[in-house]
């Protein structure tokens, strides 16, 4: 169909997008990305997240984590580095978020009613594209001033219930992507609407249909690890479409070669992250 503004995300597309590490390279070429993720109860998605950034293939990675998590943070990554906020605050500290070359926020952050703040602070220090999750999507929700402040070309990872929340209930699956596209296309932001076939609305008017991933991926904490690997793939330099477009293929690809090794209902989240090298493998 010729004049579709809708493409499929296959191997093909993937491996044609793929950016080749340098020999001579070193880790600066690869980006410092910055999480702000986590609260009492869920480290777990902060720690999900930022193993995925990682094996992304980001340079160096900054998790900004509530002080509790600390030690969680700093045991189960030990190739990140951490900052907190004040002990006995659930807030994250977020100084000088303009020294990244992007942020990552929103994986088990909690749905405190500072997150609104948070946001304000992070879109005032921070003009670059970033990418917005989870919890970070449901304070723009309560907030709707926040919509506008949001980086150009900034990447929103909502699942249906999330969509809903920010943009409204649409009647069917057909509404819901024309609605996608036309919030893409009006705020200049990409939206990667997560589900069995993961739909990118890009602001141009195209859209984008993933073909990788299992049922077996529905199981908690796979969505934080999409998070982590298209913020580590926008460090990288990936440009924002394209980050999404690898981000989405791979995280599917990783749940295909995992459910291939075990089982879909065996699969859990952390499995996504163990095959992420061999997804990138068989591009
Ligand atoms: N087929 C293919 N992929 C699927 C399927 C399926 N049937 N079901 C789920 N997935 C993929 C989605 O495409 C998405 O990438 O798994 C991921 C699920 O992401 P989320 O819905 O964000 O789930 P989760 O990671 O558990 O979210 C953690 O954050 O968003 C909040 O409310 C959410 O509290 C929860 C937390
Ligand atoms: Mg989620």
């Amino acid at each position: 169909i010729q004049d579709s503004p809708f493409l499929l995300i296959d191997k093909a597309m993937a491996k044609q997008l793929l950016q080749p590490r340098k020999p001579f390279s070193h880790k600066g070429d690869y980006g410092h990305a910055a999480l702000i993720a986590g609260s009492y109860g869920m480290m777990g998605a902060a720690v999900l997240c930022a193993r995925a950034c990682l094996r992304s293939g980001v340079g160096k990675l900054t998790c900004h984590v509530p002080a509790v998590g600390y030690n969680i943070l700093q045991t189960a990554v030990p190739e990140a580095m951490c900052k907190t906020g004040p002990v006995n605050d659930p807030g994250h500290a977020v100084q000088e978020m303009d020294k990244y070359d992007t942020i990552g926020i929103g994986p088990g952050l909690g749905a405190h009613a500072s997150n609104i703040k948070l946001l304000y602070s992070i879109f005032e220090q921070n003009r670059r594209p970033m990418v917005i999750d989870a919890d970070g999507l449901n304070a723009i929700a309560q907030e709707k001033g926040l919509l506008n402040k949001i980086p150009l070309g900034s990447i929103l990872t909502p699942h249906p219930k999330e969509f809903e929340r920010l943009f409204g209930k649409t009647a069917n699956d057909y509404d819901r992507i024309q609605l996608a596209l036309q919030t893409a296309t009006d705020n200049d932001l990409y939206i990667v609407l997560k589900g069995r076939y993961t739909f990118i609305a890009s602001p141009d008017g195209k859209g984008y249909f993933n073909s990788s991933g299992n049922p077996g991926m529905a199981s908690g904490g796979t969505g934080d690890v999409l998070t982590g690997i298209i913020t580590g793939l926008l460090a990288q330099k990936y440009s924002p479409l394209h980050a999404a477009i690898m981000g989405v293929y791979l995280h599917g690809c990783a749940g295909d070669l995992a459910a291939a090794y075990a089982s879909q209902p065996s699969l859990i989240a952390s499995d996504l992250v163990d095959f992420l090298g061999q997804a990138y493998q068989s591009l």
